[in-house]
């Protein structure tokens, strides 16, 4: 099946009803996403489709059929993002991070703090208390 992955035409085999984050690890290698509950709850899976955050794990590879879907690798480790989480201690166990990160994309530059926690919202992180994301996500 053809869609666009991280800006390049990609053509996958797979089963249409695998969930996208199992394509996306197992027939892509792209091991950035990750699963945490598997059921729509964690936000860890978060992609962009068509500049949309969605959860992978929710979501069946059929869909993505001419689609853009963007991953945590098509950011290419120097973006604003990436840098202010690794600069605000961000991050600590890395789990949740490519999710968040993803999730904060559409939010835009320098969102309001109010703009930042509805954004994450869907987004859990057992680590940092929260805060570190927040101003990582503000400052970028
Ligand atoms: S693994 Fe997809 S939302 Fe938790
Ligand atoms: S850094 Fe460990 S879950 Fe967020």
């Amino acid at each position: 099946m053809i869609f666009t992955l991280n800006a390049a035409t990609v053509d996958v085999d797979a089963h249409p009803m695998k969930r996208l984050l199992d394509v996306l690890r197992e027939e892509c290698g792209l091991t950035g996403t990750k699963e945490g509950c598997g059921e729509g709850e964690c936000g860890a899976c978060t992609v962009l489709i068509d500049d949309a955050a969605v959860c992978a794990c929710l979501v069946p590879f059929a869909q993505v059929r001419d689609a853009r879907v963007t991953t945590i690798e098509g950011l290419g480790g120097d973006h604003p993002l990436q840098r202010a989480f690794a600069e605000e201690g961000g991050a600590q166990c890395g789990i949740c991070t490519p999710g968040m990160i993803m999730a904060a994309l559409p939010l835009g530059e320098k969102p309001s703090l109010r703009k930042v926690r509805e954004g994450l919202a869907g987004n859990l992180c057992r680590c940092t208390g929260y805060e570190a994301i927040y101003r990582a996500v503000r400052k970028a």
